[in-house]
């Protein structure tokens, strides 16, 4: 069993992967486990220290989650983060009860006694909240750390037993120093030394397929997005001929999708994709639904249904390699306690009983990690920074029923909308591009006649890793362009609407 530098405890924080990812860029390995997890298997992975991340209940609820009280007893630092910090202090007889003030986003802390947490750093910073419980008094043998406007005891700690306490999110990038807290804690509380990188990754998840695998082979279904291709590109360079590589096409594709999709594998990886048409099936089992959930688990459960009938014309394939991102995962709600955003086509969306044993080596990592590696991997950087295009595709840009005359416009605009980013160079300043079909009709007025044509939506937005997002400030100039020339050049489409929604509240994609 692999050993890791730091233990995270999962209590269904939208935001505990970022605790591990923070800390990775900082070279410490950390990992994920569900806060229930056994004494004896974290004792195996022999951290050096835990964190109790955040979570969406309250300690004192009848539905309250709590870790094995043992953990506290195993002699490692600990930090908890906010319902990580509540249960601490729970645990060690303190008061927790709901905030008279609630405090959601951002709030300054005042540091006032020393802590290895706050070495080096300002005694006042920015942080980010997101609790509506706080902690009332001091537990037993803590000693108070900071304080912000809300929260009387913000931060607090045991410096003798390495136990730290943290009601705000050091994990998040609005904190302004919360990366250097956690690697503080990992420094100078757990003792880490920071050695972990992209290329040991690479190698750690090489050798775990080829252990996994043996002389079997492996069916990697790939889209032509960046988190498939490194998936490809790491199974070549660990099982070269062991892999088949499958692209489907499931009439859900961009203008031109498949045929960039075929070239980029061939000239750019030397792989030869096996190409399946799949259009039919996909679009049959649509008809008539409306309800992006419904969609989403029968897209899924299509793919899957797909992959495992092209195994069988293969000798010895038992397993299927998916490019799942751990983004995919959360908001899927297959970890820990978080709560279910939507279901990613390859996690929730996945029939309950398959024949093929999945491989997802990135489902730790986020999407600009996934991008280090395939830079790592020697992968071509217009396959690294392609826009993300998820797997459902068109058919959660489509509100209502996807058909074809509702891809075909979609498709139109869509082309015009990347054009338009590409040639004034804001395609390589944004996340993500797309247009949404929004199944709304409206009155216009075109050369002197009425015209009672479609709506689309026009979603341009800036992100890291996928997790948040804000729309980007494209010029006017650049919307007017991109309006004009889709209304002009698309028939059907007589209204062009941005959308002016970060992330969260809303989501990136529309379904
Ligand atoms: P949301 O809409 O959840 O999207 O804010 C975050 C990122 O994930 C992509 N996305 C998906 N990717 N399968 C995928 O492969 C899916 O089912 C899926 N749903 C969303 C989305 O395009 C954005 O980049």
């Amino acid at each position: 069993m692999k050993k890791a530098d730091i233990l995270v405890l999962d209590f269904g924080s939208q935001y505990t992967q970022l605790i591990a990812r923070r800390l990775r860029e900082q070279g410490v390995y950390a990992e994920i486990l569900p806060f229930n997890v056994s004494l004896e298997e974290i004792k195996q992975k022999q951290p050096k220290g835990l964190i109790l991340s955040g979570g969406p209940a309250s300690v004192y609820a009848n539905d309250a989650y709590f870790c094995d009280k043992g953990v506290f007893e195993l002699n490692l630092p600990i930090l908890g983060i906010c319902y990580g910090m509540q249960l601490m202090a729970h645990h060690f007889g303190a008061n927790v009860a709901p905030a008279g003030h609630k405090e959601y986003g951002k709030a300054t802390i005042d540091i006032q006694n020393d802590s290895a947490l706050f070495k080096n750093l300002p005694k006042k910073q920015t942080v980010w909240m997101s609790h509506s419980d706080r902690v009332e008094n001091l537990p037993q043998g803590f000693e108070a750390i900071a304080i912000s406007e809300n929260s009387p005891f913000c931060v607090f700690g045991d410096e003798k037993r390495k136990f730290y306490a943290l009601q705000f999110h050091p994990e998040v990038q609005h904190s302004e120093f919360g990366k250097n807290i956690l690697k503080n804690f990992a420094k100078y509380a757990c003792n880490c030394d920071s050695v972990w990188n992209m290329g040991s990754f690479a190698k750690t998840q090489a050798q775990k397929i080829q252990e996994e695998v043996g002389k079997d082979k492996v069916l990697c279904a790939v889209s032509g997005g960046v988190d498939s291709s490194v998936v490809a590109a790491l199974l070549a360079s660990a099982i070269k001929d062991q892999v088949v590589v499958v692209f489907v096409d499931n009439g859900l594709l961009r203008s031109g999708e498949k045929e960039q999709v075929e070239y980029m594998f061939k000239h750019t990886l030397g792989i030869n994709l096996i190409s399946i048409d799949a259009k039919e099936i996909f679009l049959s089992r649509l008809k008539g639904i409306v309800d992006p959930e419904q969609k989403r688990k029968i897209i899924g459960n299509t793919f899957i249904e797909i992959f495992e009938e092209e195994a069988k014309k293969h000798q010895d394939v038992k397993y299927l390699a998916q490019g799942t991102l751990y983004t995919d995962i959360i908001e899927s709600s297959v970890v820990g306690a978080s709560k279910t955003i939507k279901s990613h086509h390859n996690v929730g969306g996945l029939p309950e009983k398959m024949n093929l044993k999945l491989i997802e080596p990135l489902k730790e990592i986020f999407k600009d990690e996934v991008r280090a590696l395939g830079i790592e991997l020697g992968l071509n950087k217009d396959v690294v920074y392609r826009h993300p295009f998820p797997g459902p595709g068109l058919a959660i840009r489509i509100m209502g029923e996807v058909n074809e005359p509702s891809l075909k416009l979609l498709r139109k605009a869509d082309v015009i909308l990347i054009e338009e980013l590409k040639s004034s160079g804001w395609y390589d300043k944004t996340w993500q591009a797309f247009c949404v079909l929004l199944n709304v009709q409206s009155v216009g007025v075109m050369g002197d006649n009425r015209t009672y044509d479609n709506a689309v939506c026009v979603r341009v937005v800036n992100a890291s890793d996928g997790m948040t997002a804000t729309f980007s400030h494209l010029p006017y100039e650049l919307l007017e362009n991109i309006s004009r020339r889709i209304i002009n050049e698309v028939d059907g489409i007589n209204r062009v609407v941005y959308d002016i929604s970060s992330k969260p509240p809303a989501t990136i994609e529309w379904e």
